[in-house]
């Protein structure tokens, strides 16, 4: 709770137009109105489905700034602490690489997450700061670690087992084409993918055997209905509520909540007998200590990965010539073994052009627990005031022509364009000094981000493999929530290759 004093303090601020930071990388003030911007510069009932559209918002009419002004922009208002939002490669990585459990480090910003939070529990991996974040963060390390799910023996049984439940569900798709004795058919197939990502972690990851049908008709539509609710939930729990009494759709919220239970029980049930990833996790926690941490991995990792694999598919359908290529790289390759991944190249290209165009977390919240000073690798400074709750816009960090444009990597920022990669690499520039950012970056980095690449590389493989696909519309808008995703679901004309 904020004393009375520090609020008028600011308030005072606030009147005199004062900027509470400091340093060479200054940020600039956004206005609460201006004529002609795409919406107001916070989230409220009217334009909180639209969030890539408030963070728009804050860049409106900055032609006129120089430098990182440009870039990194601040709300100061109400007598609440100042909100910063950066789409500047620098200032982003500066403050992802300061966060973490020590002393002025950055915490994540739990204010946008609250509806995740009332879902999954407070002391998940993802939502917990400080001493519980850092046990958590020891606790599921281990089983996720490159080292450990790439170790042959380890790999190959995941492997296996994630390309059968692929194949399975391409070959259902297939047979259905087949039995309708059609060449082409029109497809949404985000919620394919979908079922196939979540089948891959209850079944293959965590043991269980769980139907197709159980998956499709019960727990995708639970866990999709209990993410759709956790923005809302955000931004206006008591109003949501007190409309949702009347409609009805209260009861089929807790209805949804009991289905999630009951997936995370079953999640949870082969740990005693060293089912699927459990064989691997060595640990004297309890199970009820795990069990918002497996709710954070069952709902975020199909979230995400769903995310990313239908990007993915979404951009190839825009590009049949890529699709091609890939095929021409996956055609005879029957294990996806660590060296089958790294040599296909343009699939690999595919798959960070993805998430550097689309991230599917499109922004990364923070929030500073003291006066902060941070440096850029070049050695220029910020003064960030305690309080301040930072809004990394990776989405339109990514998108920025002076830092991913024509001239840094032969191909327009905003343009899906596997090739810039081979642009770069030819200039000596690799991925790790280009950071998209698509998986974090620093102390709180992805932790699922092999066994998530090994997923989406094998589910677009397959797709490509089994399928030409072409896309309905001319383009596809974005439409963004917890992650972002396809605003037409993937809506594609699919072919079979043979
Ligand atoms: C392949 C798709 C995935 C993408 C694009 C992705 C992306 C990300 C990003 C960007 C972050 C950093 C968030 C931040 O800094 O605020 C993150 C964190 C996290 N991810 Fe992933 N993720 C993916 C898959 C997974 C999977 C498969 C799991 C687990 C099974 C997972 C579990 C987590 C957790 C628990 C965190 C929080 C880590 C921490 O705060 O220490 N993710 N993810």
């Amino acid at each position: 709770m904020v004393s009375f004093q520090k609020w008028t303090g600011r308030v005072l601020q606030q009147i005199r137009g004062v900027n509470p930071f400091d340093g060479d990388c200054l940020p600039t003030r956004v206005s609460l109105f201006g004529f002609g911007r795409p919406s107001l510069p916070f989230p409220h009932l009217w334009n909180y489905k639209n969030p890539i559209k408030i963070f728009e918002t804050f860049y409106w009419d900055t032609e006129k700034e120089t430098g990182s002004g440009k870039h990194n922009r601040f709300l100061y208002l109400a007598g609440l602490p100042p909100v910063l939002l950066t789409r500047e490669p620098a200032v982003i990585k500066a403050v992802l690489s300061a966060t973490g459990d020590k002393p002025g480090q950055f915490d994540r910003d739990q204010s946008p997450m609250a509806g995740i939070a009332r879902a999954t529990g407070v002391d998940s991996l993802l939502y917990s700061n400080g001493p519980t974040w850092r046990r958590q963060k020891k606790l599921s390390g281990e089983p996720f670690s490159r080292s450990n799910l790439f170790q042959p023996e380890k790999f190959h049984g995941f492997e296996q087992t994630f390309r059968k439940t692929v194949a399975e569900r391409l070959e259902t798709l297939r047979s259905h084409q087949q039995a309708r004795g059609e060449k082409v058919s029109r497809i949404q197939l985000e919620p394919e993918i979908k079922i196939v990502m979540l089948e891959m972690l209850v079944n293959n990851f965590f043991g269980g055997s769980i139907s197709d049908e159980e998956l499709r008709n019960r727990f995708v539509p639970a866990i999709g209905m209990l993410i759709d609710h956790m923005i809302s939930d955000t931004v206006a729990p008591v109003s949501l509520a007190f409309f949702r009494m009347f409609t009805g759709r209260n009861a089929i919220l807790r209805q949804k909540m009991a289905d999630f239970e009951a997936l995370t029980d079953i999640a949870l049930s082969g740990r005693a007998e060293g089912l699927g990833l459990w064989n691997q996790f060595k640990s004297d926690a309890t199970d009820e200590a795990l069990r918002s941490n497996i709710r954070v991995f069952l709902a975020g990792a199909m979230e995400a990965t769903t995310s990313f694999a239908s990007w993915a598919i979404s951009h190839l359908a825009h590009a049949p010539d890529v699709q091609d290529q890939i095929y021409e790289e996956v055609k005879e390759v029957s294990v996806y073994d660590p060296d089958n991944l790294a040599s296909a190249v343009t699939l690999n290209r595919v798959l960070e052009e993805t998430l550097r165009l689309t991230p599917a977390l499109y922004f990364l919240p923070r929030r500073a627990t003291v006066d902060t000073w941070i440096e850029t690798a070049d050695h220029r400074r910020m003064f960030i005031p305690k309080g301040t709750q930072i809004r990394l816009d990776v989405w339109h960090a990514n998108r920025c022509e002076e830092f991913w444009g024509k001239a840094v990597s032969g191909y327009p920022a905003d343009t899906f364009a596997p090739d810039r990669w081979e642009v770069l690499a030819s200039k000596g520039i690799t991925a790790k000094e280009m950071l998209h950012f698509g998986f974090g970056h620093g102390p709180r980095f992805c932790p699922g981000r092999y066994l998530g690449l090994l997923e989406v590389g094998l589910v677009v493989g397959a797709v490509v493999k089994m399928f030409k696909f072409t896309a309905v519309g001319k383009e596809t808008r974005a439409k963004a929530g917890v992650s972002t995703k396809p605003a037409d679901g993937v809506l594609v004309d699919l072919q079979l290759r043979t």
